[in-house]
């Protein structure tokens, strides 16, 4: 079944077992929340939720049902990505990024079906009538505060959209961003949208300011689940988001010019708010905002979205998530992504093995890295290498095995790193950009990094001492004793 839309995504997981209809009403102002936080901290990810009566802050009924923890588990993940794993996913990038040039003629033949795949990618452009533009609102007949945007915790600033796809253009190339990037309501028609300094649509709004010209910004609500992730994957600023989506989903994304700009959006969203933003106006505060981290992050200033329109289809379902102390729905974002990007950093480093962002370091916070070590100070090559690469460069601490350790299990990780570090000799600082929602740093963006060379030392690091072997039971003994298992009476969990 092609999943074209999120109520495609939301009826392929009721399929599946996968998603819960709330029919009692539940306020959008911290009940959603509670509830889909407790599902989302349940074993395995929880339900997805679908909410078919919210009420809004001013006791009315929502006019769309909302939906929430689609993403959140490893099955609904491979659902939304129409692949049994992740790692699946990776093993197609990886051949895609094989660049040998064939041998002979069959060796040509063999490249066709990459090359036809590729061709099927590129998102079509629709002059129809798209679902997305069924209902179309301009000027004061617009009002954002009639969608069940969500409070997600007592100390926010307001009400959020916390799963929107925000589609930007860079003015000098034209190429196009699309990001997941919170956006908070702070009138009926004035949004403030957090994009990070270090986040492409940030980068894109700089550009027009200095060119001194208005921003066209749209922002998708719900679309095929390939592209609402795809939004929140740090692809290079050169490929654009919904080409990906095509690749993840082997098919094209259909795309519709906006009303009110020269943007495209998703033909088939549930809802898309159009805007502008004035870079010569006077930033706004946004937040504070119960963060992914786990921790309130603080009111900042950032731009004022001035909306233009709002287009939807007649009867829109509105997505949403909400992020806190992990694990929440987003960590299961960000684990497709780590699988899925795997064989790109083994393009430019073909020693890592494996890597693993766990849960509670909330991604920018702890990577565990296992490294085929082929030479002295390898462990540090890698580590600065990593530093080195677009997202990866805000990584606060990293840690690194040598490859026989299954980096996957965080505590088999930490186990075997505790084991091999002589902590003065192994541990050392650096300096670099850090994530915005990092609290700790000496400045805003900016502070210490840590890095750990978890590797078996050799003696030309320095290491003259033996390096004892992990325990492991022979093989003989135990296939002696699976021989008597069953007659032992253990019965173990
Ligand atoms: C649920 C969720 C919320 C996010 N919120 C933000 C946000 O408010 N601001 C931001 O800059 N990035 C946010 N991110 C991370 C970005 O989506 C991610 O870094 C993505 O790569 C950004 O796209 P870009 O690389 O095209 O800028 C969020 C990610 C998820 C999964």
């Amino acid at each position: 079944m092609s999943l074209d839309s999120l109520r495609d995504f939301i009826a392929a997981l009721d399929e599946a077992g996968e998603l819960v209809r709330v029919r009692e009403s539940v306020s959008v102002d911290l009940e959603i929340t509670e509830i889909a936080d407790r599902c989302m901290k349940s074993t395995g990810g929880g339900p997805a939720l679908l909410f078919e009566h919210p009420v809004l802050r001013d006791g009315t009924p929502s006019r769309a049902p909302v939906a929430i923890n689609l993403f959140g588990s490893l099955r609904r993940m491979a659902v939304a990505l129409q692949s049994p794993s992740m790692d699946d996913i990776g093993a197609r990038s990886r051949e895609l990024l094989k660049t040998e040039v064939p041998d002979g003629l069959s060796g040509k033949l063999s490249m066709l079906p990459k090359l036809i795949e590729l061709a099927r990618f590129p998102p079509q452009h629709t002059t129809e009538a798209a679902p997305c533009q069924s209902v179309v609102l301009r000027g004061d007949d617009v009002d954002v505060g009639a969608w069940p945007h969500l409070i997600c915790w007592p100390q926010d600033g307001g009400p959020y959209l916390t799963l929107p796809m925000v589609v930007t253009r860079d003015p000098a190339t034209g190429s196009r961003n699309v990001g997941l990037y919170r956006i908070q309501v702070q009138g009926p028609r004035v949004l403030a949208m957090h994009w990070q300094r270090h986040k492409v649509g940030a980068a894109h709004w700089r550009a027009m300011a200095e060119r001194r010209e208005r921003m066209p910004v749209a922002i998708a609500l719900g679309a095929d689940p390939a592209s609402m992730y795809a939004a929140s994957a740090p692809l290079p600023p050169a490929v654009d988001e919904f080409l990906f989506a095509g690749f993840l989903r082997r098919a094209p994304v259909r795309l519709v010019k906006a009303v009110s700009s020269d943007l495209e959006v998703p033909a088939e969203a549930e809802i898309v708010i159009e805007g502008m933003i004035d870079p010569a106006e006077e930033l706004v505060m946004e937040g504070p905002f119960g963060d992914h981290t786990g921790f309130y992050s603080l009111a900042d200033r950032y731009p004022a979205v001035h909306v233009t329109a709002i287009t939807s289809r007649r009867d829109p379902i509105y997505p949403a998530t909400i992020v806190g102390r992990p694990p929440m729905e987003d960590y299961y974002l960000g684990h497709a992504t780590e699988r899925i990007f795997l064989p790109l950093i083994q393009l430019t480093m073909p020693e890592v093995v494996d890597y693993h962002m766990p849960a509670y370091g909330v991604f920018h916070n702890l990577v565990f890295v296992a490294i085929d070590k082929q030479y002295p100070g390898h462990a540090w090559k890698v580590m600065n290498g990593l530093w080195g690469q677009g997202l990866m460069s805000l990584a606060k601490v990293i840690v690194v095995l040598d490859r026989d350790v299954a980096v996957g299990n965080p505590d088999e990780a930490w186990w075997v790193a505790l084991n091999h570090i002589d902590p003065e000799r192994d541990v050392r600082f650096t300096m670099g950009p850090m994530d915005v929602l990092d609290h700790s740093s000496r400045a805003f963006t900016y502070g210490s990094k840590m890095g750990i060379d978890a590797t078996r030392k050799w003696p030309e690091e320095g290491f003259t001492r033996e390096w004892p072997e992990r325990i492991v039971m022979d093989e003989a003994t135990r296939r002696k004793v699976d021989e008597k298992w069953a007659r032992l009476g253990l019965k173990l969990p």
